[in-house]
């Protein structure tokens, strides 16, 4: 059979200057206190190090998630049913993905859903070579803002957003408001949402989890600062700069940090920005949910949890998101 690996669907805006991204970063960085998008975190050798943040024996994030799969992969096809179309928010290169598409029966369509252009493009064509009946449709777009899918086969039965990773995690509540609000106007009146939701648990795991004996996730973190180097000419001292990750009980997550060592001032382009010493630059959030948190967010964002899968210990959720019909 023939690949079906359509042309690529997106926006341009998806790409932005050089002079653009200073902007915003110098903007970011002049805030109080300083922040860092978490976008900086994928340049190439931060994808690898997130890769093997992913192995690590501390990171039980992406075993129990795949765990979960394996073992309820079939009761989770048979929810989703035949005939979906599965838009996948990330580029789906992983191990996850696969057993998904694995177990579908006859999916009409995959669309991975990706800011990256060249991780999307790699992710489809990986797939595409091993999945030749598949149709896939790559969308270049960032998810946190309107895009448009394009038109979809007309044999999909329905749509079925794929959110793994607890990325939702990634963002503040509001935002994580929207963006299922976003995903629920999408999935439209019959579609639903599988999602990978990490649980809330014993902070000492949870602060081993993003701060590892090994310093992989030290390195990925820092990795930030390196990249902004080399695409903006910045001058950040790594050696200056050390990770934190602490555990907020206030907001039921673990907050990121790079830590300044000492008084210093980072140059970019003709601004200068001061460090003082102890000072944090904040580089990410990950939100921890209880399965009653959860269920109270996405019902805010009118869906429903349909099915909740867990592993025995209760590390990590899916859950099936169907919409709530407001009578
Ligand atoms: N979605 C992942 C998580 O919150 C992302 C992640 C894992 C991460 N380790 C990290 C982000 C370390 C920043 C730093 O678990």
């Amino acid at each position: 059979m023939m690949s079906h690996a359509d042309s690529l669907q997106g926006t341009a805006s998806a790409r932005s200057s050089a002079h653009g991204l200073a902007r915003g970063v110098l903007a970011d960085l002049r805030k109080t206190p300083k922040q860092l998008s978490p976008t900086w975190f994928y340049d190439e050798y931060g994808s690898q190090l997130f890769d093997a943040i992913c192995e690590l024996p501390e990171y039980y994030v992406t075993r129990t998630e795949l765990e979960i799969m394996h073992r309820h992969m079939a009761d989770i096809a048979a929810r989703l049913g035949p005939h979906v179309a599965v838009i996948e928010y990330g580029s789906g290169s992983s191990m996850k993905t696969r057993v998904l598409l694995d177990h579908l029966e006859s999916p009409a369509v995959y669309m991975p859903v990706d800011i990256s252009r060249m991780h999307l493009l790699d992710a489809a064509g990986a797939l595409a070579r091993d999945y030749p009946e598949l149709r896939i449709k790559p969308v270049c777009a960032d998810f946190t803002q309107p895009f448009s899918l394009g038109p979809l086969p007309a044999s999909a039965a329905r749509r079925v957003v794929y959110f793994p990773g607890s990325t939702i995690g990634n963002f503040e509540t509001d935002a994580a408001r929207r963006l299922l609000t976003s995903i629920r106007t999408l999935i439209g009146g019959n579609g639903c949402v599988l999602i990978g939701v990490d649980l809330k648990k014993d902070p000492s795991v949870l602060q081993r989890a993003y701060d590892d004996a090994a310093g992989v996730t030290a390195e990925f973190n820092l990795n930030a600062l390196r990249h902004l180097n080399h695409k903006l000419g910045a001058d950040f001292d790594l050696s200056s700069f050390e990770h934190r990750a602490v555990w907020s009980a206030d907001h039921d997550r673990i907050e990121m940090y790079l830590v300044s060592l000492r008084d210093q001032v980072v140059h970019l382009g003709n601004e200068q920005i001061h460090f003082a010493r102890g000072e944090q630059l904040c580089t990410e959030y990950s939100h921890k949910y209880t399965l009653e948190s959860f269920a109270r967010l996405a019902s805010e964002a009118g869906l429903v949890v349909s099915h909740v899968w867990t592993d025995p210990q209760n590390l990590f959720s899916i859950q099936l998101l169907e919409r709530r019909w407001l009578l």
